[in-house]
């Protein structure tokens, strides 16, 4: 099917979306960072790419919120970080339509539009969560429904806007406060997650870990660890394992 100048395909389910413009970027990014960076690797959602073999590789999400895109929703990015020996060093986050650039580098803060930014103090009472329900994998969404329900009772409030680079950021500039999903990848969260610790939040996967760059993981994250903590227990008492 055509829209707007470019083609929406499914990958295996009506929910689960490629566009043309995923396939472009991807290509672009990985054409351009390997002359940057020569002898890196690449670890991208699209067409399988996965060679991490490499002391540098470049974690890409070339359209986070693909959905959106292809129904002209404006909340998607463009979400590139860097790892050098499996930590992430370096992250961007650029969401088009919403026009903010996100940036961060190990060490050095985090950034919108070259201002930096930090997360909020709310306490969990007065969090915004942002959220989803698993659209992927529907066999889990009860368990993400009650876990969502638990922490809105106690909250202010949720969103869902559909991509989860966006608004991992949107924690970073202290715009809301409490992430949970069931299920994310690596290209996911790679770089906004790099931003979020830059900007003095805080992620972690089911077993309280960092998250993973090898494997899907639950991701949590808040804007300081009382309430990271408050949402890992709330996992926990909805979930005893891992249901994937
Ligand atoms: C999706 C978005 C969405 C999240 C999904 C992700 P995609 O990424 O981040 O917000 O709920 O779990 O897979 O498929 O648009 O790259
Ligand atoms: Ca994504
Ligand atoms: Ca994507």
């Amino acid at each position: 099917m055509v829209r707007s100048g470019f083609d929406v395909m499914e990958k295996g389910s009506v929910v689960n979306l490629v566009t043309s413009s995923d396939l472009a970027v991807q290509r672009f990014l990985v054409e351009r960072l390997s002359v940057l960076l020569p002898g890196s690797g690449f670890l991208c959602e699209e067409d399988d790419l996965g060679d991490i073999s490499h002391e540098y590789v470049w974690i890409i999400d070339p359209i986070d919120g693909t959905a959106n895109y292809a129904r002209g929703i404006q909340d998607c990015c463009v979400s590139v970080a860097l790892s050098k020996d499996g930590e992430v060093v370096a992250g961007v986050v650029y969401s088009p339509w919403r026009g903010e650039l996100y940036w961060a580098e190990k060490g050095a803060g985090a950034f919108l539009d070259g201002r930096p930014i930090k997360v909020s103090d709310r306490p969990f009472s007065d969090g915004i969560l942002c959220t989803a329900m698993s659209a992927y994998r529907k066999d889990l969404a009860k368990t993400c429904y009650d876990i969502i329900f638990d922490i809105y009772m106690r909250s202010n409030d949720f969103r869902r806007f559909g991509s989860a680079a966006v608004e991992l950021c949107m924690m970073a500039a202290g715009k809301i406060d409490l992430y949970f999903e069931m299920r994310l990848q690596p290209w996911d969260y790679a770089a906004a997650g790099l931003i979020l610790s830059e900007a003095g939040g805080m992620s972690c996967g089911f077993d309280g870990n960092p998250l993973s760059l090898t494997s899907p993981s639950v991701t949590i994250a808040a804007n300081n660890e009382v309430n990271l903590r408050e949402l890992l227990d709330t996992v926990h008492r909805h979930m005893k394992e891992l249901p994937y």
